[in-house]
């Protein structure tokens, strides 16, 4: 079969905006040209552009025009507006996680600790329904960037639940970290919560999509989520922590450590951890314990490989696995730690998908199931932790 091209728009110019640009070199299906990009920080865009011999747009309706996707890798209050605008021109959006959020009232002095969470879980889920809609009218779709479904461990697994007919008692999973890269996620504005959300969403995402797996599996029907009952807190922010500067703590209303326990429509359980007060490299993992196996699949790290390194000095010029505080001493440097996170793999099948069509593992649906869960988890550890029933799509 010929194959085929796909124009390729990027959209921000920041940490995610670079690893889409990596995983694109490794796309084999189809031939892909990178048309250009843009950012509203132009001084970023230009040297993004320079750097990898593209063109910096100054307007995202002029890039959108050129090509056939546009990958949207901008903190997730710009995400609807991007997609929706290139949805509306027929064209494929492959958008970062989280797909949307609630990210205040406009107001410059919002804070993210002291409104109405029923107004996040509304706002969201309407926000949600006009991305549906969009999607709906137009010939392209949504590509959810959730690598999580994409990471080998997780296809691994899905594997095994397939074929053996499993039936899934309890996940039990979290995303750790030392703190964010992006600055602007200190704000509940930008970013539409803390941790919860921009972490939690990962081994959520995963947990709900094996959950669908094994009821799609049994009889063609996923099985969703029901409830949830949620606890939130501001480590960091505490008066009494002391900052020793090995984890990032200048967090303005958000929370920096979550804990989601969800109950599905068939009784079963997610227990979901998310913080950012985690040393030692992040700590991306999710255990199934099924009825008739138990995973633990190990996103980051894992131990595809051990390295003892008496000297930190040493591996100056080595880059080991993500967020390490130190590389002396014992380490798991990752071969190849964009395999083992799912990008390639995530890129690939998006694609795919985009030039010759077929089904999207990680779609619009599974998002929006994501987004309820999490909102209505917000409105549970308002009220400390009650069940809060969860609306799905
Ligand atoms: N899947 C993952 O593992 C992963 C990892 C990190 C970040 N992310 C996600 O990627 C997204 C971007 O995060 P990041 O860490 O790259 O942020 P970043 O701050 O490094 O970069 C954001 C970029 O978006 C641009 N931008 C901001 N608003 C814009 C707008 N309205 N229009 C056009 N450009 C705009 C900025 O100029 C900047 O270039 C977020 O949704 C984040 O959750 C995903």
């Amino acid at each position: 079969m010929q194959k085929k091209t796909v124009r390729t728009g990027i959209i921000g110019a920041g940490f995610a905006a670079t690893f889409h640009f990596e995983s694109l070199k490794k796309v084999h299906s189809t031939d892909v040209e990178v048309e250009g990009v843009f950012a509203i920080d132009t001084e970023q865009a230009a040297q993004y552009a320079k750097a990898r011999g593209i063109k910096a747009y100054d307007s995202l309706e002029a890039l959108i025009e050129k090509v056939d996707v546009v990958h949207v890798c901008t903190p997730p209050v710009a995400h609807e507006p991007i997609a929706v605008a290139a949805l509306e021109q027929d064209k494929f959006a492959i958008v970062e996680k989280p797909l949307t959020g609630y990210f205040g009232d406009g107001s410059e002095d919002f804070n993210g600790e002291t409104f109405p969470k029923t107004d996040a879980l509304d706002h969201s889920l309407a926000s949600m329904e006009r991305m549906l809609e969009a999607e709906k009218k137009s010939k392209g779709r949504i590509l959810y960037a959730e690598n999580w479904v994409y990471a080998p461990s997780i296809q691994k697994e899905r594997e095994i639940i397939e074929k053996t007919g499993a039936q899934i008692l309890w996940i039990h999973g979290e995303e750790a970290h030392s703190g964010s890269h992006a600055r602007t996620y200190a704000f509940w504005k930008f970013s539409g919560g803390g941790v919860m959300i921009g972490k939690g969403c990962h081994p959520l995402t995963a947990a709900l999509y094996l959950k669908r797996v094994e009821g799609k599996a049994r009889n063609g029907n996923p099985i969703k989520p029901k409830s949830v009952s949620a606890r939130t807190h501001a480590i960091t922010r505490l008066e009494n922590f002391r900052d020793e500067g090995h984890i990032r703590c200048d967090y303005h209303d958000i929370d920096d450590f979550s804990l989601m326990h969800v109950v599905f429509e068939d009784g079963t359980i997610a227990d979901i951890f998310a913080s950012d007060i985690i040393l030692g490299g992040i700590h991306n993992w999710l255990e199934v314990a099924a009825n008739n196996h138990r995973s633990i699949c190990n996103i980051n790290p894992n131990t595809a490989m051990q390295t003892y390194n008496p000297v930190d000095e040493n591996f100056k010029d080595i880059y080991v696995v993500e967020k390490t505080g130190t590389k002396q001493g014992w380490s798991s440097p990752s071969p190849d730690e964009d395999w083992f996170t799912g990008y390639p793999q995530e890129m690939e099948a998006f694609y795919r998908t985009i030039a010759y069509g077929g089904p999207v593992e990680s779609s619009s649906n599974l998002a929006a199931d994501a987004i309820s869960t999490i909102y209505s988890a917000y409105v549970s550890a308002e009220k400390t932790g009650a069940e809060v029933a969860v609306r799905t799509f």
